[in-house]
């Protein structure tokens, strides 16, 4: 797990929580916000944007995710994610499978998911805890790695 100290992982719940008023969810209702901290220290938020053709929708994660590497920032610490139906946040939204790989990409095995599920509580899950045996080949993917 990455070292964080309290504040900061305070700061990234509150941001996390502010990002639920923008989610874009006239389909599910259901809010979800992030807030990504890269090791330069910058914080990227995100919430889910939904759409018609419901394939399309984009989590939260993935906003952030996506709004760092777009700014050529690709390395990262931990991200704090909170969710709940029309933004009343009662347990953990723990990330979906398609976010976790997404993330993975970019981040090593001790980058760090805070799950609050209020703005005082929350858990501490590792990418090792969160998605362990992940595919992310060393190098270039090659017939070499795929043999
Ligand atoms: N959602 C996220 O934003 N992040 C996740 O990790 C899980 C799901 C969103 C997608 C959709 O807008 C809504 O939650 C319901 O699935």
């Amino acid at each position: 797990m990455e070292t964080l100290d309290k504040s900061t992982v305070q700061i990234l719940i509150n941001k996390a929580f502010e990002m639920l008023n923008f989610s874009y969810v006239p389909y599910s209702r259901y809010t979800v916000g992030a807030a990504l901290l890269a090791k330069n220290g910058t914080v990227y938020t995100g919430c889910n944007i939904e759409n018609a053709s419901f394939g399309v929708t984009n989590c939260a994660e993935r906003t952030a995710l996506f709004k760092a590497v777009s700014e050529g920032v690709k390395e990262f610490k931990a991200i704090a994610i909170v969710g709940g139906p029309q933004k009343k946040v009662a347990g953990i939204c723990a990330p979906c499978g398609i976010c976790r790989q997404a993330l993975r990409e970019f981040c090593d095995m001790d980058f760090t998911f805070i799950l609050a599920k209020s703005k005082t509580e929350y858990e501490l899950y590792s990418m090792k805890d969160i998605l362990p045996q992940s595919f992310k080949p060393d190098g270039e993917i090659g017939a070499t790695q795929r043999a």
